[in-house]
Formats: structure tokens, sequence, C-alpha cells
């Protein structure tokens, strides 16, 4: 036998075979266990998400986080440097990455007929280079501080329903549609440009085409289009009511009452109430209440970023 070593090593061909047999039945044995699909299976399951499970996401940052933030800055040994240009890192105005953005275009694109077909939501230069972050006078990233605010103010939770008035660029609401529920967040908006900059780069980009906001083009305070059985938990106007005719601001007020929630329901407005004052405190109170609404007071919020406060004037439903 070819197998056996000639020099009788002490295996007989009973052995070799037995051992052969015990082997295959080992090896059956593994492969079983690891292949079938019904072996008991220590490997990780999927996590189930259970709605009632889901963690909230919170609305402000906490004190831990704040902690958490400045110590991994300082483990870091971080500090703003001048910045220039190095390996990589090309700092350029937003005017000169469009400018490059339009000729160079970066490393890949197509070309030709090619450019047009292989991009579902062409975005304007303008939008992607994010010059409508620079619309207002106040820093995008204030956005996030009135939202905190907001969500404070009327403990906001992702059943809440929410009405912007001039919602802009999205820089607040953004952070309302994140939270919310699909369909929770609406807004009234006049400007073209900056509903362009919401539809075409903000929802997209932000990956929150999912959350059917419902925007609607608008400036005369016409919320027919709303829909008239809902009811919000908030309206808000920030840095809106102050651009806005005294009256206009009036016809607003007069048309939201109604879509109020009862009791917990709070318009919220930013900056000042001239609207209001113009007319003279007690001249105004009356005016307001017979709207049905309330002054409730004045609320300062500062922000997160910058040295700045936002100033925040609310109003209830006098009745129920
Ligand atoms: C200073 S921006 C504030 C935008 C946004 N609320 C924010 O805080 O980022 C004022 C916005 O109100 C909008 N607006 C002014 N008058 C309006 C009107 N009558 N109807 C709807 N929107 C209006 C403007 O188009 C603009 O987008
Ligand atoms: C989700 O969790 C809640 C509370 O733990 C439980 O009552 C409910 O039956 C769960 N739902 C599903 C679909 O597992
Ligand atoms: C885009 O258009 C070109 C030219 O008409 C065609 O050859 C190509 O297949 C199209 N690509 C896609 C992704 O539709």
């Amino acid at each position: 036998m070819a197998l056996v070593p000639s020099k009788g090593v002490g295996i007989s061909v009973q052995v070799l075979v037995l051992s052969a047999a015990a082997a295959t039945t080992l090896l059956f044995f593994l492969l079983f266990t690891f292949l079938s699909p019904w072996s008991p299976c220590s490997c990780p399951t999927p996590a189930v998400l259970n709605e009632s499970d889901k963690i909230l996401e919170p609305t402000s940052a906490s004190v831990e986080d704040i902690d958490w933030l400045k110590s991994q800055i300082e483990a870091n040994g971080l500090h703003m440097q001048p910045n220039v240009l190095r390996k990589g890192i090309n700092p350029r105005t937003r005017q000169r990455q469009l400018q490059d953005l339009l000729q160079f275009k970066g490393i890949s694109h197509y070309e030709g007929e090619e450019a047009n077909n292989h991009t579902a939501l062409p975005c304007p230069g303008e939008l992607l280079v994010e010059e409508h972050h620079s619309y207002y006078g106040e820093p995008w990233a204030g956005g996030r501080d009135v939202f905190e605010f907001l969500a404070g103010a009327v403990h906001l939770t992702p059943n809440s329903q929410v009405l912007e008035i001039g919602c802009g660029t999205l820089r607040v609401g953004l952070h309302f549609i994140r939270y919310l529920n699909p369909g929770y967040y609406h807004c009234l908006e006049r400007d073209e440009l900056s509903l362009m900059a919401a539809f075409q780069y903000e929802l997209p980009s932000h990956g929150l085409l999912f959350k059917r906001p419902l925007i609607i083009k608008g400036e005369d305070m016409d919320f027919s289009k709303f829909g008239h059985e809902t009811t919000y938990d908030l309206i808000y106007a920030s840095a809106v009511f102050l651009h806005m005719p005294d009256k206009l601001v009036w016809t607003a007020l007069e048309r939201l009452v109604g879509r109020l929630k009862p009791l917990q329901g709070g318009i919220l407005v930013s900056h000042n109430i001239k609207f209001c004052s113009r007319l003279g405190g007690e001249e105004c109170t009356k005016r307001l209440n017979s709207l049905g609404l309330g002054y409730v007071g004045k609320h300062i919020h500062d922000s997160l970023l910058f040295n700045h406060y936002d100033i925040w004037f609310e109003f209830r439903r006098s009745k129920a």
C-alpha cells in the first residue's frame, strides 16, 4: 500500500481508514454548524427598531455635551490657526469656489450631452457654494439657537405641528424638519431664490426629502393651502415680522389664532413687536384681546456659538 509508510510506523490500514472517516464526519459537522441557516449562531442579531424604544434626538446640547466637547478640543491640543494654504487644504471665498466650480468642475465630471443626464437634482452653483448661508446678516449657525430656544419654549416633541412664517433658506427650519415626524413642519415664504435654496440644496443635501415638509410660496398671509383642520403647537416668525407692514402682521395674527392648539399652542415672534408697540401698550393689548390672543412675555436665549442673544415675544390664545 503506497499510503502506508514503508518503514512500519505502526499505523495499520484500518486505523487510517477510521481516521479518514472520523475526519470527514468532523468536517461535515463543522460545515453544517457554520453554514446551515437553522443552526444556533452567536453572531450579532440586527437590532429591531421599535418606535417606542427609539432614542429621542435631544433638542439642546446638555452641560455634559459641552464639557465633553471642551475636553476633546483640549485633549487634541486644538487652537484656531491662521487659515492659510497647506497640503490638501485650500481656503477659498465662496466667489472663488463658484468660479472654480464653473471653470474646472473638479476631477470627475461628464462632458457634452452626458453632462445633463446623470444628475437627478442639478443644483445651481451659487447654492452649491452656499451663498445662501450668507443671505442674512446673522450667521447660519444661529438657526440652531433659534430651534433650541423654540423647542424648549413649547416642549417640542416629534409629534408637534409647527408653522414657520418666512422660513427663508431653512436656516432654522431645517432643524425642525430633521426633528419632527414627516409632514409636521409647514412654512409660508415669499422669496423664490430662498425657496430654491431650500428645495434644491438644503433638503436633498441633508437627506431630509423623506420628511416631506409642506413649504408654500406666498406673501399675503394666506394659510388656506395648509389645510383647514391642522392646528399648531408652535407658530413662529424668526426675523420676519419686523420686515412686514404692521397691517399684514395683524392680518396674519387674526388668521392664525384659530390655527393655534387651544391650551399649549404658542405664537413666537423674534427681535421686536413694533407692530404692537406702535399702537401704544393699552391699544395693543385691546387689539390682541379682540383677536382672542394674550401676550405671555419676553424671552432671551443665549447663542451656543457666538456672543449673541435672541429676543422672543410669546402669545397664546386667551380663550380655549
Ligand atoms: C431675515 S429673513 C429670515 C429667514 C428665516 N426665518 C431665518 O431666521 O433664517 C426674512 C424672511 O422673511 C420672508 N418674508 C418677508 N415678508 C414676507 C411675507 N410677507 N410673506 C412671506 N415671507 C416673507 C423673506 O422673504 C425672508 O426669507
Ligand atoms: C415596542 O415596545 C413597547 C414597550 O417596550 C411594547 O409594548 C411594544 O409591544 C413593542 N412593539 C413592537 C412592535 O415590538
Ligand atoms: C446620457 O445621454 C447620452 C447621449 O445622449 C447617452 O449616450 C447616455 O447613455 C445617457 N446616459 C444616461 C445615464 O442616461
